[in-house]
């Protein structure tokens, strides 16, 4: 699901369109991320720096070629908010890079991807594996 408030060309697009890919921003590209996030596509074209997109492999929404980590979503829901729009929508396609080809996907090892984590109005790294899911048992005391 995304959030999508006041009015911006990606609502646009995807009020239009009822698809849209969301890219996985890790640390290496988050200035790029920075750069979309922080200009508005209803005043020009994001083309004040080099970047490189294709088309999704399965719905045609735009992918960010430096993205590792992409999901290519369709729109089944829009619920109209207090100035702002929530979609949810259904994972078509995930695109992963081939560099984490074989992760295991019961242990996804988010410090190897390395994520960028934005909280208003910062982005930090991610930070250790703290444990196991359900592993409380091995933590807590009756
Ligand atoms: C890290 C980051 C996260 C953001 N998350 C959201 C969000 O969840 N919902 C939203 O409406 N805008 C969000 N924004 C703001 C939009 O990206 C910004 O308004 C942008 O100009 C929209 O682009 P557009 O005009 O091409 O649609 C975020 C911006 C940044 C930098």
């Amino acid at each position: 699901m995304i959030t999508i408030g006041g009015s911006k060309q990606t609502k646009t697009n995807i009020l239009r369109d009822k698809i849209f890919s969301a890219n996985l921003i890790t640390e290496d590209i988050i200035w790029l991320a920075d750069y979309i996030g922080n200009t508005k596509g209803e005043e020009k074209l994001k083309d004040d720096i080099q970047y490189d997109y294709k088309w999704g492999n399965y719905l045609k929404v735009p992918v960010l070629e430096q993205s590792n980590w992409v999901y290519e979503c369709e729109v089944t829901r829009i619920l109209e908010l207090d100035g702002s729009h929530l979609f949810l929508a259904d994972i078509k396609n995930i695109q992963i890079d081939k560099s984490f080809e074989g992760i295991d996907l019961k242990m996804i090892d988010l410090k190897m991807l390395n994520p960028a984590i934005y909280a208003p109005y910062n982005y930090f790294s991610i930070g250790d594996r703290i444990g196991g899911c359900g592993e409380w048992k091995n933590h807590l005391k009756n």
